[in-house]
């Protein structure tokens, strides 16, 4: 088989058949697919779509490209493994609450997490603001982790679906990240190697998110329900809203300080209602529960009796962190509204770039994290706010603070009528809310 006739096939918007696909696929991994050839089959997707079993079998190839993460042969505890994965927005600290609060509850959540991309903070970026934490336990390592507490936040290995890998580096370059087929296969491809029962997706829809609008937002979660659910990981999904940051804190360390106050029963209502739905949605696709209502009572007690809290240290411990208390942040420097009125809205934008340059983030790969920066939010849209109280405030060391805190003000808006507050949970999706489809 030649690569170039299926790339005009499939510019010309004509279907691959599942053969081509992992043609293309093996090819691309053994070096007989150029990383042009598959660029441009990359730009051919973005631009003609796909169907659902087209991005199946692109998902499977992918997934076959790497290792998946062994189960038990004899399976002693038969726990059922289950794991949540989000779209990516400003302040979401979810995965650090939620997978020590689910081990509570027998099942396993082998947690593969990311780093920084664009303005969305990566979890391995924040968990690493604990000294010692180590995100690249063994394959071994991170069984007897998982075996003996139930969870594990670790990053991928080199091994996890590399040819995602490789083509997410070409998707970044050439323009073609924002395509759903392509998205599609490359998260599920990476969960799949998990070897989860359960997984339940975070969309993020608004400005500071991938998806602006929430019918984009909803294509998406269908076609990772449809897609997932086919190549044999039962997937639903949230949309949730990322208008504005989740929770009061933006950043590494002042992120990993918040998810230790939700874990204590404490902390932004908004970062705990989030989690505790997304983790009773997995309670309840694996029957661990019998009810949304019983599943959000028993994992909100973990909270609140601090059993959570407990199962988030033993697990940072296990990987080689040590905590002894809140995580240190850089000089405080508060920020007041201009006015009295109602805060209208957040540019999102603004605070993720401030964040990044303050070294909260990456500008390129292999740039070094400055853990202590980071952003406080104390206020929501639709809140009342008066003149000269704080609205903001920004973490971080240095003479010359004139620029951020001034990128900072104008990325609040606020305005003398009063705004309606945001519900934080837009859709709740499962497979009974999928509407035909021919291609994404
Ligand atoms: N996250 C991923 O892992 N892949 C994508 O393509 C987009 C977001």
């Amino acid at each position: 088989m030649l690569a170039a006739p299926l790339l005009v096939k499939k510019r010309e918007g004509e279907e691959l058949s599942d053969q081509e696909i992992r043609f293309l696929i093996e090819g691309f991994c053994s070096g007989e697919v150029t990383d042009y050839q598959m660029s441009a089959l990359a730009m051919a997707i973005c631009l003609k779509g796909m169907t659902p079993r087209e991005t199946v079998t692109l998902t499977r190839a992918m997934l076959e490209s790497g290792d998946r993460l062994p189960r038990d042969v004899s399976d002693r505890h038969q726990r059922p493994r289950v794991d949540k994965h989000s779209t990516g927005g400003l302040g979401d600290k979810v995965s650090l609450i939620l997978a020590p609060m689910l081990a509570l509850f027998d099942v396993d959540v082998p947690m593969i997490s990311g780093r920084g991309l664009g303005l969305s903070g990566g979890t391995l970026d924040k968990l690493e603001a604990i000294p010692g934490y180590r995100t690249d336990l063994s394959v071994d390592e991170s069984s007897a982790v998982l075996e003996k507490l139930g969870t594990f936040i670790v990053g991928a290995s080199q091994r996890v679906a590399p040819a995602d890998r490789r083509l997410y580096a070409l998707r970044d370059v050439t323009g073609t990240v924002e395509s759903i087929p392509l998205i599609t296969a490359s998260i599920l491809s990476k969960k799949l190697s998990a070897s989860l029962d359960a997984l339940v997706m975070d969309v993020k829809v608004g400005q500071a998110a991938f998806m602006k609008s929430e019918d984009q937002a909803l294509a998406l979660a269908e076609s990772l329900i449809r897609v997932g659910s086919q190549a044999g990981l039962p997937t639903t999904a949230i949309i949730s809203d990322m208008d504005q940051p989740l929770g009061q804190a933006v950043g590494n360390a002042i992120e990993v300080n918040e998810a230790m106050d939700v874990l204590r029963g404490e902390g932004p209502r908004e970062v705990r209602d989030l989690t505790v739905e997304l983790a009773a949605n997995l309670l309840l696709q694996v029957q661990r529960m019998a009810t949304r209502d019983d599943a959000i009572t028993k994992l909100s007690s973990t909270l609140d009796n601090g059993s959570a809290y407990e199962r988030f240290e033993a697990m940072v411990r296990a990987q080689g962190g040590s905590l002894t208390g809140r995580l240190p942040l850089a000089a405080e420097h508060p920020i007041a509204a201009p006015e009295s009125g109602y805060l209208q809205g957040f540019d999102c934008g603004a605070i993720g770039r401030t964040v990044v340059s303050l070294g909260g983030g990456r500008r390129q790969v292999g740039d070094q994290i400055n853990h202590s920066v980071g952003v406080r939010v104390h206020a929501r849209i639709g809140d009342k706010v008066e003149q000269g109280e704080p609205i903001l405030t920004a973490y971080f060391d240095g003479d010359d603070p004139g620029e951020y805190l001034k990128e900072l003000s104008a990325a609040v808006s606020i305005v003398g009528e009063s705004i309606p507050r945001r519900a934080l949970i837009l859709k709740r999706l499962d497979q009974s809310h999928l509407r035909a489809t021919s291609s994404t």
